[in-house]
Order: C-alpha cells, then sequence, then structure tokens
C-alpha cells in the first residue's frame, strides 16, 4: 500500500515529502520470542523475515535506501550461542539473498567491521559487494559489527594517515563525511527504532544529527508494511527547522 507520492507534497498533513533513506534499530527480537516462550534466536530468526519483507515494501513504495542496525560493536557482550545463532543466520539469509539480489532489485551493502567475522561470512559479503557493484536501483545496508563511535575513530583515523601522507586540504564536515562507511550515501531522513526503547544504542551518530526520530513499541517481527506508512506520515507531518526558523 503506497500512499505516498515521492516528489509531491505530503497531502494535507505535513510538509515533508516522501523521505529517501530511512534508517531502522531492528530491536525487541528476544522479547518477542520470550513472550511466545521460544529461544531468543527464535526472534533472531523472525527478525531476519521481517527484513526481508520491509526491504522490499522499502523498495516498493519507492525509497532509494534503508540502513538496518542487525549487530553492534557492543553485542559481542551476549552469551557466545547467541552470537553465534546470529552469524549463523546472517550467513544463511545472505546465501539466499545473493541468488535473489539481481531478480529483486535490492543491493545489500555492510556497514561495520567485517574484518572480525568468520571467513565463510566474509566471503559472503564480497560476493554481495561484487554483484550490489553491478545492480542498480534501491540499497539496503546491512549493519553488522558496526557502532557509531567506531566508524568516528575510523575515520579520524583514515584522515590522520592522509594528513601524514602529505594530504594539505583543511579537514571539512564534507571531506570526513566521505571516510565513513555511508560515504556519497544521504542521511537518513527518518528513524525508526521499535521494541520500545528511547536511545541511540550506538547507531550513525554522524549521519542522524538531524534526522527525525521514531519509536514505537512494537517488536521488530511483528513490524511490517503499514508500521512504516505510520512512522512515514508520522514524519511528514513533523517541521524540521536545521536549527533555522
Ligand atoms: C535486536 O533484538 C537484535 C540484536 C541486537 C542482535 P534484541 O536481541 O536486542 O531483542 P531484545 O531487545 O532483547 O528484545
Ligand atoms: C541495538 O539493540 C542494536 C541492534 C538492534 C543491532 P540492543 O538491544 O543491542 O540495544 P540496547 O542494549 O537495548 O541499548
Ligand atoms: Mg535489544
Amino acid at each position: 500500500m503506497a500512499l505516498f507520492k515521492k516528489d509531491g507534497k505530503a497531502g494535507e498533513t505535513g510538509g515533508q515529502s516522501l523521505p529517501r533513506h530511512i534508517a531502522i534499530i531492528m530491536d525487541g527480537n528476544g522479547r518477542w520470542a520470550k513472550k511466545r516462550g521460544l529461544p531468543r534466536t527464535a526472534g533472531h530468526a523472525a527478525g531476519a523475515e521481517t527484513f526481508r519483507t520491509i526491504a522490499t515494501y522499502c523498495k516498493d513504495i519507492g525509497l532509494d535506501y534503508l540502513t538496518v542496525y542487525a549487530f553492534s560493536t557492543e553485542n559481542w557482550k551476549r552469551p557466545q550461542e547467541e552470537v553465534d545463532a546470529i552469524m549463523r543466520l546472517l550467513e544463511r539469509y545472505l546465501g539466499e539473498a545473493i541468488e535473489k539480489m539481481e531478480r529483486d532489485g535490492i543491493r545489500l551493502k555492510f556497514f561495520g567491521d567485517t574484518t572480525v567475522l568468520s571467513p565463510k561470512l566474509r566471503e559472503l559479503i564480497h560476493e554481495t559487494d561484487e554483484i550490489t557493484t553491478h545492480v542498480r536501483g534501491f540499497q539496503a545496508n546491512v549493519c553488522v559489527n558496526y557502532g557509531g563511535r567506531d566508524e568516528l575513530v575510523r575515520a579520524a583515523q583514515r584522515w590522520a594517515e592522509r594528513v601524514k601522507a602529505g594530504e594539505t586540504a583543511p579537514l571539512t564536515e564534507e571531506r570526513f563525511s566521505s571516510l565513513l562507511y555511508s560515504a556519497a550515501i544521504p542521511d537518513p531522513e527518518l528513524l525508526i527504532r521499535p521494541g520500545g526503547e528511547q536511545r541511540l544504542s550506538n547507531f550513525l551518530l554522524w549521519q542522524s544529527a538531524y534526522t527525525e526520530l521514531y519509536f514505537t513499541d512494537t517488536l521488530w517481527p511483528d513490524f511490517d508494511g503499514e508500521e512504516i506508512d505510520r512512522a512515514i506520515a508520522a514524519y511528514q507531518r513533523r517541521e524540521r527547522r536545521f536549527g533555522g526558523l
């Protein structure tokens, strides 16, 4: 149900047109499973299915980018068996997605330090990157072993290396942005956090400087297209001032 016109105004209610880029913190998998008397990993499996549905939905309504938080730099603190289960799910998901990416017109990109992931996962990510470079259109960025602070420190380190190598241009916001995982991608206009918590949990700290935040108690595995519609409708009613009047 694509209610939104891409370039027009949002009907009577609001000032904003359809966002180009939505970010989602996919939270609440564990609680979803617990409510059903299932192991937490069942929640992660259900959450992976929800990602599939929502990515397709976002593409169909005309977004250009979706960025999802799948595993944070802090999530390694969880019990080893939960971490292992999440990594196995990622492998399975990617194995399946690779075959469908071209057909579905969904390009997948990974944000985060993937060098510490399993060789199998790294190989799948590499394969995905290859396909992504020759598929056009909608792009889903999956944040794995991603942390906003980690991303900023890495960008600072990369800049320091350039300076050491003779860079003389001044550091600007633009140049700094180009060193982030999100280089060349517009900042998300809207960030959605399902699962009831109202915090960023180290997600997109730089990119969300002026992002509109939307929180909902719905747990991620229960999330659907209607929830996206509601979030977009709320976003469209907002007035974005960017510090001006
Ligand atoms: C989000 O769901 C998925 C990851 C962080 C990997 P959670 O696993 O955090 O689910 P809750 O918040 O415990 O319900
Ligand atoms: C944020 O959720 C990370 C992901 C959804 C991948 P968490 O469940 O890890 O966040 P906190 O611990 O509640 O802040
Ligand atoms: Mg959580």
